[in-house]
Order: structure tokens, then sequence, then C-alpha cells
């Protein structure tokens, strides 16, 4: 929705958000805000099953329109993407296809990781792997943190954009390029920043990219995505695999194994087809004001929370710098549990995690509720550092 001058019109773009009219939704780190669109997807496909009853190539076709809007939303090409479960069925699908126990075996994962990119990686010990965790120091993790970890043994880098737990933003850049000159491949968890930036695959250069529809990304849980980049496709061939990630699908061959082509090698059984409807719809409202605009008006958001957070007195956790944070906004606390609990009985929904609170805005929040979630804080003082 844009105004005749040509800008957002973000408060149209809110009005499509429901629970915005009722609660102060700070909360998108968790889930995303349910918009009508999303909600009028679920019900075209309980129409379409109710008025077709079954039309399979439809379903294939909803699967393909995800794998479209993703690769235009990473600067990807349709063949580089995999439309998965989740994040996690797309990275036990890139560990299937890698071999630790014919030269390289060394895992490098963060201090910060989401735990589904560790468990996996820990998982992989099990065929040769070795796992190196890069250490945090006051709440980031330096550049040069990871120039000490990756090395000629190293096979794959499986970093997280954002952190969870506290937002802070790793230089996925500069670990691209370290990892590069060493020969390693880096993967890519941008479950907690896609949405809310631009990211570009083709200049940042990264091997593998995982991420899912529920929150930033404005549709719904049990579907994500696996960008693979174009060169390296056909040189892994996952062991973790299903019938849609065969060359033919409706070959419905038995006798062998014959991997896709493209991406969809990566894919495993009957696509989440509700899901897909409601990642389609989310996915293209994203589309209207597109990501520059979205990241601006993210930045806005988050340097606001800061400057009341700081001058209220509130001690961060998440780094101050720009360059060092995503979407997310961190507070220290004395009971994470109880100040959640409070905010939400004032009609204000965030979460927290290790201690901290989040607060996670995205393009439909404005500046009433960044003023809302401090007047809800001012009585809970107590509760922060
Ligand atoms: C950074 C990050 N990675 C992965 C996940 C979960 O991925 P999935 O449940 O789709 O496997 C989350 C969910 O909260 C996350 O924040």
């Amino acid at each position: 929705m844009t105004t005749a001058a040509g800008n957002t019109d973000w408060a149209a773009m809110r009005d499509r958000f429901p629970i915005l009219e009722r609660k102060t939704y700070l909360n998108s780190c968790a889930y995303g805000a349910l918009s009508t669109d999303v909600i009028a997807s679920f019900q075209a496909y309980v129409n379409d099953r109710l008025e077709k009853g079954t039309d399979w190539d439809y379903w294939v076709e909803r699967n393909d329109a995800v794998r479209e809007v993703v690769a235009g939303l990473l600067g990807a090409t349709e063949n580089e993407i995999a439309v998965t479960a989740s994040a996690s069925a797309g990275i036990n699908s890139v560990a299937s296809s890698l071999q630790f126990d014919q030269g390289r075996k060394k895992v490098v994962i963060s201090d910060f990781e989401f735990p589904t990119n560790a468990q996996i990686w820990y998982a992989q010990e099990r065929r040769g792997a070795n796992v190196v965790r890069v250490p945090q120091r006051d709440g980031y993790i330096p550049v040069e943190h990871f120039e000490d970890a990756i090395d000629e043994d190293t096979l794959i880098v499986a970093v997280t954009q954002v952190c969870f737990r506290n937002g802070a933003r790793l230089d996925i850049p500069a670990i691209v390029e370290i990892a590069r000159k060493k020969g390693a491949l880096v993967l890519v968890d941008g479950y907690q920043a896609l949405g809310t930036l631009n990211f570009d695959v083709k200049t940042v250069q990264p091997d593998f990219v995982v991420g899912g529809m529920l929150k930033y990304l404005l549709g719904t849980a049990g579907i994500g995505f696996l960008y693979v980049r174009e060169a390296l496709i056909e040189s892994l061939v996952p062991t973790v695999t299903g019938w849609f990630a065969q060359d033919g699908i409706m070959a419905m061959d038995s006798t062998r194994y014959t991997p896709s082509t493209t991406a969809r090698r990566f894919e495993m059984g009957t696509p989440p087809v509700p899901n897909c409807y409601a990642a389609e719809a989310g996915l293209a409202i994203l589309a209207e004001p597109g990501l520059p605009a979205i990241e601006s008006r993210v930045a806005e958001l988050t340097a606001s929370i800061i400057e009341q957070a700081k001058s209220a007195g509130y001690s961060l956790s998440v780094p101050e710098d720009s360059a060092r944070r995503g979407p997310m906004v961190t507070l220290q606390t004395q009971d994470e549990y109880k100040l959640v609990g409070e905010l939400e009985n004032a009609g204000v929904i965030t979460s927290s995690r290790n201690g901290n609170l989040r607060i996670s805005p995205h393009f439909y929040n404005n500046h009433d509720d960044v003023d809302a979630l401090f007047s809800a804080l001012r009585p809970l003082k107590h509760l922060l550092v």
C-alpha cells in the first residue's frame, strides 16, 4: 500500500493486523502478527478442499509459488530454493549431504545458535564431525573469534544471523569472507532477521541459508526454506530425502534414488500445503513496501526503543551499535517471567530468554506502541536492571 507520493502507507498496512487494535504487540521474534491476508489464505485452503475435492497440481503449484517468492526475497533463483517443513529440516538435509570422514571434519558454530542449529551438528559427531563452538564476549562475538576457529580442517561454518537470546547480529559478510579463504562452506540461520532487512545472497554469497515463516516472514508455523548456492547443488546428495526430492516426483520410481537437479533435492515428502497458502500470503505483504523500506522502518523503531530504554536508565543486553543488532532489542531483567507476565496483564506482548526481555517490532508497529511499552514498564522498574 503506497501513498500518492509513492511512500508506504504504514498506517494502512497496520490495519491488516487485527491484534494491533487490541494489544501492543512487540513479539515478532516469536510469532509475526497474524494478518487478514493470512487468515483469508487459510480460509482459501479450506474452500479449495470443499469445492475442488482433489487438485494435486494446484497443491504442487502452491509449493512452487512459495519457492518463487522466497527466491525473490533473497535475490536467489527458484532452482536454489527448497521449501521445507522447518529450518531444522533444511539444516538436517544439508548435514546429511556432507561427509565428515573424507578430509575436513570441523563444524564451526557459535554461542549464539538457536538450539536446533547446534544440536543437529552435534548429532553429526556420530558421523565423524568435530563441532567447535565460538565463544561470545560481553554479549557479542567479534569476527576475530571466528578467524581463530575457522581453519583448513573446517568443512562448514553454521551460524545464526541474529541471536534469539539477546538480539546481537553477527557480521555475516565478514564471516563468509573468512570461510571462503579457508575453503569452508557457510550456512546462515536467518530466522531472526530475514523479513526485516535487505539480504541478498548474490552479494553476501553464503552457501546455504535457512529460515522459517512463523516470525518476520508473516506466515505460519510448519514451513521454512533452504537456499543452496547453485554451483554446489549437484555435488551434494542428501541422504535424508523423500519423493518430493526426486527428479521426477510423479515418476513414482521405487527402484532407485534420483535426486532433482535443483535445490528441490533437499525437500522430503508431501509439502506442508495449508502452510504454503499462508506463507505465500505473508510473503506477499512484505513485497508491498519491499525490504529496504521495511529495514529503515524497523531500524527507526529499534533506535527509538533503545533511546527510551537508556533515558529510563534500563540496561541493554543487545549491543547498542546498529551494525551489531537486528530487529530485536533486549533488556536485562531481575525476573524475566514476572516481567513478561505483568506486561501481558497491561496488554503489552513480549517474550524473554536467558534473563533478557525481548522487544521485537516489525514494520506494522509504530511509535505509539513504543510509548505504550515504556508506560507499562514504568511501574515495573524493580523487575529490570
Ligand atoms: C534462529 C532460529 N533458528 C531456528 C528456529 C526454529 O526453527 P524450526 O523450528 O523451524 O526448525 C528458531 C525459532 O525460534 C530461531 O529463532
